[in-house]
């Protein structure tokens, strides 16, 4: 899906504290209130979660624990659960990948731009690099990763551990955002996927039977549909595509060839206004979305949440994890993982 730029939250976290002046009429009284209790539960519920030391300060440096991955996963993992939370321009935080890991998200997004030859990653063309490639930022990690997770030893031969030490039979999602020619640009996306998908890897589909892998390979922007279909017949499916999410209904979109069913959030459901709660219209679209996705085995997500005022883009987070939204998209890793979502009520 095309990616609109989301405004970050993080510099304009206060709104509510700051309006603390007098407030005199009732009404005005009123809604402070509501607002500042909501925020304060808010806080009580999303309590520090990672309280442990920021691993990302010295990252890589020689000397530091995080040289050479010596570290993964147990120490960097030790506490971290996996959570429905999908990195939204992964590419941007200090360590990609390994950020979304610590925070527990367990789906990443990598815009990719085929260019001279590589897959390069980046958000727009200004931002590309020839060393941040695909292959450098997320495969090769992947692969070190996975192999660390994998040992053969005397006590285990198996293959199938994914990222997370937590709970190793969950998958971690790689939604690659195409962002040049489809037809030109997938082929070489398969290419520099080899690695993992040679090592048995790659979630994949065959024989109408979807089967979980450590990592699952998603394809949206430009994305070909009918390369991801391709050549199953021949070889097992191991790349799936985002579904448009509002348009389920007389499609032939399931588990067999997609797996995230995808929306921009203000397209299809709109605006939510300052008091922070969804219509009952916009409500029965959610429930409708969430419903038809669930049924066809796919995992519904909207991107382009509300990301502002702080306690709307909470309200909206709550509601969408309350219908059972299957991965909710994050811009704001801290806000959305530093708070207890293992709580109940929550995730
Ligand atoms: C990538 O290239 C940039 C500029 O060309 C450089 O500053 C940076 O250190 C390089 N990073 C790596 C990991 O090689
Ligand atoms: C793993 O494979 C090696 C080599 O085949 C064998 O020596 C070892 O006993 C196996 N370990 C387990 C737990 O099966
Ligand atoms: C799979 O399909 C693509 C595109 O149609 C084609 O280029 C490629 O050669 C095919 N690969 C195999 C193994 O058949
Ligand atoms: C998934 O969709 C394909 C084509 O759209 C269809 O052939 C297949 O039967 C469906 N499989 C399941 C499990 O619904």
């Amino acid at each position: 899906m095309a990616d609109m730029v989301d405004v970050s939250s993080s510099g304009v976290s206060e709104p509510i504290s700051s309006c603390a002046h007098p407030l005199t009429t009732p009404t005005s009284t009123l809604i402070f209130l509501v607002v500042s209790i909501s925020e304060t539960v808010a806080q009580h519920f999303l309590g520090p979660r990672n309280t442990g030391d920021d691993p990302f300060g010295n990252w890589g440096k020689p000397g530091t624990a995080t040289e050479e991955l010596a570290w993964y996963p147990t120490d960097f993992l030790r506490d971290v659960v996996p959570l429905p939370c999908h990195s939204h321009n992964d590419y941007w935080r200090k360590v990609p990948l390994f950020t979304a890991l610590y925070a527990g998200c367990t789906g990443v997004e990598a815009d990719v731009w085929l260019r001279n030859g590589d897959l390069l990653v980046g958000h727009d063309t200004a931002s590309l690099q020839p060393n941040r490639t695909f292959q450098s930022l997320y495969v090769n990690p992947l692969v070190d990763i996975l192999t660390r997770q994998n040992p053969s030893t005397d006590f285990y031969n198996g293959t199938q551990n994914g990222v997370f030490d937590t709970d190793p039979r969950q998958t971690l999602v790689l939604l690659i955002d195409l962002k040049t020619n489809g037809p030109e640009t997938w082929p070489w996306i398969m290419k520099q996927l080899e690695p993992l998908r040679e090592r048995g890897w790659l979630s994949y589909s065959e024989n109408g039977q979807f089967h979980q892998g450590p990592v699952t390979v998603v394809g949206t922007g430009n994305t070909p549909f009918d390369l991801i279909l391709g050549n199953s017949t021949t070889s097992p499916r191991v790349a799936f595509f985002d579904a448009p999410l509002d348009k389920l209904e007389e499609s032939g979109f399931n588990s067999t060839n997609s797996y995230y069913a995808s929306v921009d959030f203000w397209d299809a459901i709109g605006q939510v206004w300052w008091k922070g709660e969804p219509s009952q219209a916009q409500l029965g679209k959610i429930r409708g979305h969430l419903r038809e996705a669930r049924s066809r085995g796919l995992v519904s997500r909207y991107w382009g949440l509300p990301a502002w005022p702080i306690h709307v883009r909470n309200r909206v987070w709550q509601v969408l994890v309350e219908e059972g939204i299957g991965m909710l998209n994050v811009d704001d890793l801290d806000a959305a993982t530093k708070q207890d979502w293992t709580k109940p009520g929550t995730f």
